[in-house]
């Protein structure tokens, strides 16, 4: 399989403290207690391990640098097919939350995917979920159709949003 097109430096944000950098196979176990956390049907191992390997999709995590183990504060992983890109995870730890760091990944993630030519971005969210609708639609997502019972586990409704690149807007900076 081909080498995937990784950024050449690691991206860091020194007013948060926060570096992000690609997902590797190390970060996993680390990964497995945010998303454990983080969502009623959590991903399993072998998921992340297949992302790691799957030429479409590029994960990142977020590393808080002010801990000796620079922890991870969160990750997003983001599948990229042509012109189309797809947010498939996006979790920050509890203990992070509300510290910008979830608007840091999508910052970075759009940067990233306007510089390989994507034209549109969607995602799916839980219905519930207004924490992450309202982080997205800081970014100019908006809601483009519902998926009916689409998660198992409640059988939740899910809203897609999208957003086309050339309407992204920045979020408020990080604080
Ligand atoms: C959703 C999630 C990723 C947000 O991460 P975060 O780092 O806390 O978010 P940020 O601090 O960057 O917040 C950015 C904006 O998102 C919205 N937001 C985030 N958390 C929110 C909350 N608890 N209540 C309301 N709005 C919230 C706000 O608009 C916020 O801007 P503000 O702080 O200026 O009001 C995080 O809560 C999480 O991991 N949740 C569980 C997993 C999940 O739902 N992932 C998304 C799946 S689609």
């Amino acid at each position: 399989m081909k080498n995937k097109p990784i950024p050449d430096k690691p991206y860091i944000c020194p007013d948060a403290d926060i570096t992000i950098l690609p997902m590797s196979r190390n970060d996993i176990d680390e990964i497995l207690e945010i998303e454990n956390v983080s969502f009623p049907g959590p991903w399993s191992m072998s998921i992340f391990e297949k992302e790691l390997k799957n030429p479409f999709s590029f994960p990142f995590v977020a590393r808080f640098d002010k801990t000796e183990t620079k922890t991870i504060a969160g990750y997003i992983i983001v599948w990229l097919v042509a012109e189309e890109a797809h947010i498939l995870n996006l979790a920050v730890h509890p203990d992070f939350r509300r510290k910008g760091i979830a608007r840091l990944l999508l910052e970075f993630m759009l940067d990233f995917l306007a510089g390989r030519s994507a034209r549109v971005v969607y995602l799916e969210v839980r219905r519930s979920n207004i924490s992450a609708q309202r982080l997205y639609m800081g970014f100019g997502f908006s809601e483009i159709g519902v998926r009916k019972e689409y998660y198992s586990d409640n059988k939740e409704d899910a809203i897609v949003m999208g957003l086309e690149m050339a309407c992204k807007s920045r979020a408020a900076k990080v604080v």
